[in-house]
């Protein structure tokens, strides 16, 4: 697949943003558009908003296209928050973590009026199938294997890239990546895992199915996929 429908999607996106905006940044490659054409207006029109980034990834590349930085401590509510997924269903339950940024992404998601999806065609399914990341203190990373197993599941710890063993994300946790099949009931399954002792979060995202827009960019322009 090209480019041009993550493009689409990010730059549809960056022209929703205001100034003076608080605006979650999220993590990976299509909101990676997104804040280029944030940095373009912010070079070319002289727009001025303070970007709060879900990852060092999101930071590093923020700062590249001289967006200026906070974090959820100066900005506890935000105006929007701009984030790619992994699959999106037809009433806009996610699933996220690709990257292992879902934790943050989901602090943000959470403090933010307004949630624009960016997403290519290729992340929207009729159900949630993919597996669902789970962030994991490692200190409790057997029993929360074991609970995760009981819910269906046959966790596999993820592995860095470049990095012997596993992946240590930006929080100092691991990350178990769970394969449930076809998710009939997201919302259940949601809080069932967020029950579990040393679960951070995972990366299903059924609680602000309201205030999500999804943005889905075709090779020609987009579609806008809402529920208000
Ligand atoms: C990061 O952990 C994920 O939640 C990303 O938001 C997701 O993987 C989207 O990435 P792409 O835009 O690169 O597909």
């Amino acid at each position: 697949m090209t480019a041009e429908p993550k493009r689409n999607a990010g730059y549809r996106a960056a022209a929703m943003v205001e100034d003076g905006m608080a605006v979650g940044l999220g993590t990976g490659s299509t909101v990676f558009f997104a804040m280029e054409r944030l940095g373009e207006r912010i070079a070319g029109e002289g727009l001025s908003f303070t970007g709060i980034p879900t990852s060092y990834q999101a930071a590093i590349r923020a700062r590249r296209y001289g967006i200026p930085l906070a974090g959820l401590d100066e900005y506890p509510e935000l105006d929007v928050a701009i984030d790619g997924a992994d699959q999106v269903d037809p009433a806009l339950n996610l699933i996220k973590g690709r990257g292992a940024a879902h934790l943050r992404e989901k602090c943000v998601c959470d403090a933010a009026r307004e949630v624009i999806i960016v997403v290519d065609p290729s992340k929207t399914v009729d159900t949630l199938s993919a597996p669902v990341p789970v962030e994991v203190l490692p200190f409790a990373l057997a029993g929360v294997s074991r609970r995760l197993s009981l819910l269906g599941a046959a966790p596999v710890l993820r592995e860095g890239v470049k990095k012997d063993g596993p992946v240590v994300t930006d929080n100092g946790n691991f990350i178990l990546d769970c394969d449930f099949g076809a998710i009939g009931e997201p919302e259940g399954l949601e809080t069932a895992i967020a029950a579990i002792p040393g679960v951070l979060e995972c990366g299903l995202f059924t609680a602000y199915t309201e205030k999500i827009t999804v943005i889905v960019g075709e090779k020609i322009g987009c579609r806008v996929v809402s529920l208000h």
